[in-house]
């Protein structure tokens, strides 16, 4: 099958059903660390980005996103992956409007503004050959801001640093970026030459986040990617504390 038809058949299924499961929980470890590295700095808007194409930027989030909302947290998610924007399909949504419309005059915040539960989502709208003028537009630097102190954290997924450089036209927007690396599919120079590209850029990195080998293998093997001790107790059923 191939990738586009999958999303087109299930979107749906790249989202965490149980929001107490041991995938949920992290999800919401991932925050606690964007917390951790917030001493000096409150860290509330940050972009999603990986080398390459298909690395699991969307998928993370997509479910940071919602796990947070259903945690308490007052979230926003905006697609500015406007090469290949996704996530009104994960979420059900129609995507007649969204964050171009806005940025092109063409539509209110509050036309634009959709919801899954308690998340607050912004989709991408309408098709653009210039994606690069929308994410680095004044317009859309000014609504972040206004944002920031509506919201605990906002969200933005982008396309891959490698192939395009949007990511980086938001550094002034952002409080920093998460890296996605793909297990076994991101090539360990691209993700040193990420690296670089970013710190050239002087954009604070959140952190990395794997994927695919990761959720694909048992919750001891999940939890011995992170935690050796955890894992051990999670297969005796202990309670872990994340
Ligand atoms: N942690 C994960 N474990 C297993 N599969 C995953 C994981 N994250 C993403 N996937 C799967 O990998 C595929 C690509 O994921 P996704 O669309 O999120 O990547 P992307 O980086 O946003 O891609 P693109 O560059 O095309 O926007 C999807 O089929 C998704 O279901
Ligand atoms: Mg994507």
């Amino acid at each position: 099958m191939k990738k586009k038809d999958k999303w087109i058949q299930n979107p749906k299924d790249i989202l965490v059903e149980n929001l107490d499961s041991v995938y949920a929980q992290a999800y919401q470890r991932i925050q606690t660390n964007i917390d951790l590295s917030s001493i000096n700095r409150r860290m509330k808007v940050f972009a999603i980005t990986s080398p390459s194409c298909g690395e699991g930027k969307t998928t993370t989030a997509c479910n940071l996103a919602n796990i947070w909302a259903y945690k308490g947290k007052k979230v926003l998610l905006i697609d500015l992956d406007l090469y290949r924007n996704n996530i009104h399909r994960v979420f059900g949504l129609e995507n007649r409007i969204g964050i171009v419309d806005y940025c092109t005059n063409e539509a209110t915040f509050k036309d634009i503004l959709k919801h899954y539960h308690a998340l607050d989502i912004l989709t991408a709208g309408k098709k653009t050959i210039f994606p690069e003028l929308i994410v680095g537009s004044n317009i859309l630097a000014k609504l972040i801001k206004k944002c920031r102190s509506k919201y605990d954290y906002i969200i933005l997924d982008t396309p891959p640093l490698l192939m395009v450089n949007d990511s980086l036209l938001l550094k002034n927007c952002i409080d920093g970026i998460l890296c996605v690396v793909s297990i076994g599919m991101t090539k360990k120079k691209d993700l040193e030459k990420t690296i670089h590209i970013l710190k050239e850029a002087e954009i604070k990195i959140l952190g990395i986040v794997a994927t695919h080998d990761v959720l694909k293998k048992s919750y001891d093997t999940y939890y011995a990617y992170s935690d050796k001790e955890k894992a051990m107790k999670y297969k005796k059923n202990e309670k872990v504390k994340l």
